[in-house]
């Protein structure tokens, strides 16, 4: 009797504690999670910035009109969209034709909304499209509020 007993004994005692350390293993995921949400708002906000960059930089290349030329006739690194000549001019007739390009980096022309309104529809905050060779975007409004994101992280100097 008594060593069946002692079985029962060490075989309950194994299962609480079991018992205990799966509770203990549960809780975990909860405070990780918790130290981890400023990490994730961060990590957020430059996926923001990155996915700007890659549009301003690699997808429309927006410093092809808006950095000013060196002396070499090289987009100027220095002054990256700073705005300057578009240095370019079409060879038929194509109505209005724009010779510079603003400044983009830091704060770019006109308030947040009418930018991204610009963004989406190509009609700027003059109420009609710009002159070329500006393309017309017709991005969705997260990829234009993240190019914005991206031009003011660039400073205003
Ligand atoms: C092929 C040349 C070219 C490219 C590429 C280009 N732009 Fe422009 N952009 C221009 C020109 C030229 C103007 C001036 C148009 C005018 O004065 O009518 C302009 C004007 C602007 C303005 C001023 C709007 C206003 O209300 O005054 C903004 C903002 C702008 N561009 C943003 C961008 C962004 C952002 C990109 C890239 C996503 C870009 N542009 C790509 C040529 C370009």
């Amino acid at each position: 009797m008594f060593p069946l007993r002692f079985r029962t004994l060490i075989l309950a005692s194994a299962v609480a504690l079991c018992a205990t350390v799966n509770q203990a293993q549960a809780q975990k995921p909860d405070a990780a999670k918790g130290a981890a949400r400023p990490d994730a708002a961060k990590a957020a906000a430059s996926d923001t910035l990155e996915r700007g960059r890659y549009i301003v930089e690699d997808l429309a290349q927006c410093w092809r009109c808006h950095s000013p030329v060196d002396q070499r006739g090289v987009r100027d690194r220095m002054n990256w969209l700073h705005g300057g000549q578009v240095g370019m001019r079409p060879t038929v007739p194509v109505g209005e034709w724009a010779i510079v390009a603003p400044r983009l980096a830091g704060s770019p022309p006109g308030t947040d909304v009418q930018f991204i309104h610009l963004m989406m529809t190509g009609v700027s905050r003059r109420g009609r499209f710009l002159r070329q060779p500006m393309p017309q975007f017709r991005m969705k409004q997260d990829d234009a509020e993240a190019v914005l994101a991206y031009l003011k992280s660039l400073g205003g100097k």
